[in-house]
């Protein structure tokens, strides 16, 4: 399905291409990828709509509003984002970030029946998940950042508390554990019924940080409590593909701390993803788990309003941020890199960098940001990491595609344009047809020329401090890779 609809999109695609840069140096560099060097499988590459966000682009008239959603959804026009995170409500209203809640008053006890409400919207995120489906995103993250706060120790769903129930937190109005794993798989389900399924469920977030806003702490011990009751729960609901992702930490030193805690707990094989946020202590090197690692919620909080793909290397650039996203998945094996938000209003934060796109009323203002992450919009979910090196001042990455298709991701650190060849070891493609793209100040995934040598290797220029995306489409089908040999730590 996915071949046919990939191979249907880039025909009908007109093929604008660009004048190849004017100064070029004589030799291109090679990068070769390996086929027989196999990594871990890419989940995706997402965004959020939650805190209400997704209402701005609820809010958005056509054709703006059509516009928009191209950019962050369209495969062949856009991001091509395939992953979509979304805020499971805890508050009593949605007044300023908040997201309410479908069990607004919990029942007397843990086993009485819960009285679930439900608006239809859940603060736009049910109108921008179904835009999402109709551009074919699969994968759809539900993500508490609280129980409601009369699960909880502090019986509010801000400043932190814990879920009554898990080691350390005894309640006198009981355990709760029980109830809050109904209450994710009810919100779950509620989704079902409009028609997107939740693949994956994560029940805190940041919980190593308590605020103003929904906050629930947790160690990952008391976690694994949690997910011991969850999993079963989802099980016995006929939800036993629906992954459990936790912890949402706010940074990878704690992440770690959780998935060493969840492992001792015994609960690790119960988890699809160790989730990780960036802001208190930045990925690096792997991390010792056996599941997935996602990166789940990052954004620069600290910068000012930026469109710019490079100003010196700042905190918002988009080529800082195609780095920090190389980094996360050829450096620390992460199979998702999700930002924080697509979209905010001006207003929010001092119009800061925590969005992709800026929307200001019935206008929006694209960040190069979302142009890093387009480059990787030809890495679709399943794809297997393979090894790509070589060239001095390129950083490679490449993919293999679950419909055989070869997608080589590059960044070039230089500051000169440089023509770059890309030839294949460890197998073949029959007959490749080859497209690439490229980003830098003047250009948003723009196609250049590509000249493809009788053996097969692909050459293409991108600019200095640019980014170039390889795709290599197979004239025959080839058989479908392996799953990853896990490599020893
Ligand atoms: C994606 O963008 C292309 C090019 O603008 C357009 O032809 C196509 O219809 C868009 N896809 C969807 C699903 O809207
Ligand atoms: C789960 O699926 C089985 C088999 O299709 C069915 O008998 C059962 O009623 C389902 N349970 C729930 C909770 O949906
Ligand atoms: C990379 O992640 C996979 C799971 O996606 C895991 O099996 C593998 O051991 C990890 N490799 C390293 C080096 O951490």
């Amino acid at each position: 399905m996915f071949t046919l609809s990939l191979l249907a999109a880039l025909a009908a695609t007109p093929l604008l291409v660009a004048a190849v840069p004017s100064v070029e140096p004589r030799q291109a560099q090679k990068v070769t990828v390996d086929f027989g060097k196999k990594y871990q499988t890419i989940d995706g590459f997402g965004f959020s709509g939650a805190f209400q966000r997704a209402n701005l682009i609820v809010n958005l008239k056509e054709p703006k509003q059509t516009e928009l959603l191209n950019l962050l959804f369209n495969t062949t026009s856009g991001a091509g984002f395939s992953i979509v995170r979304n805020g499971i409500g805890s508050s009593q209203d949605s007044s300023k970030d908040y997201m309410n809640t479908i069990l607004p008053k919990c029942p007397s006890s843990p086993t009485g029946t819960p009285e679930y409400k439900w608006d239809g919207k859940d603060s736009g995120q049910i109108w921008l998940s179904q835009q999402a489906v109709r551009y074919g995103v699969k994968t759809f993250y539900g993500n508490a950042w609280s129980a409601p706060g009369c699960m909880k120790t502090n019986g509010v769903d801000v400043n932190g508390g814990q879920l009554c129930g898990v080691s350390g937190a005894s309640c006198s109005k009981g355990d709760w554990k029980q109830a809050y794993a109904n209450y994710l798989i009810k919100w779950a389900q509620l989704y079902g019924e409009n028609g997107i399924k939740i693949t994956h469920l994560g029940f805190l977030n940041e919980p190593d940080y308590s605020t103003s806003y929904a906050s629930m702490q947790s160690s990952g011990t008391q976690a694994a409590d949690f997910i011991k009751v969850l999993r079963p729960t989802l099980d016995k609901a006929n939800m036993t593909d629906v992954g459990i992702n936790c912890c949402e930490a706010t940074g990878w030193s704690v992440a770690s701390g959780h998935a060493s805690q969840i492992a001792s707990a015994g609960a690790e094989s119960m988890l699809y993803a160790i989730t990780s946020h960036e802001y208190s202590s930045r990925i690096s090197g792997t991390m010792k788990t056996t599941r997935r690692v996602w990166q789940t919620e990052y954004s620069d909080l600290n910068g000012g309003w930026s469109t710019a793909w490079y100003s010196n290397g700042g905190s918002g650039d988009g080529f800082t941020w195609a780095n920090t996203v190389f980094n996360g998945v050829v450096n620390s094996n992460l199979s998702a890199y999700i930002f924080w938000e697509g979209v905010q209003d001006r207003a929010t934060n001092n119009n800061n960098n925590e969005k992709l796109i800026l929307v200001d009323g019935q206008t929006y203002t694209v960040s190069k940001r979302l142009w890093a992450f387009a480059q990787f919009r030809i890495v679709r979910p399943g794809a297997l990491r393979v090894g790509a090196s070589g060239g001095s001042n390129l950083k490679s990455s490449a993919f293999v595609n679950a419909d055989g298709s070869l997608a080589v991701v590059i960044i070039n650190s230089g500051t000169g344009t440089q023509r770059v060849s890309i030839g294949l070891t460890g197998s073949t493609l029959t007959n490749p047809t080859v497209q690439a793209w490229y980003t830098d100040n003047t250009h948003d995934m723009t196609a250049v020329d590509v000249t493809v040598a009788a053996d097969g290797t692909a050459t293409a220029s991108v600019t200095g401090r640019g980014m170039i995306s390889f795709l290599f489409v197979p004239a025959a089908p080839v058989p479908p890779v392996e799953s990853p040999v896990p490599t020893p730590v």
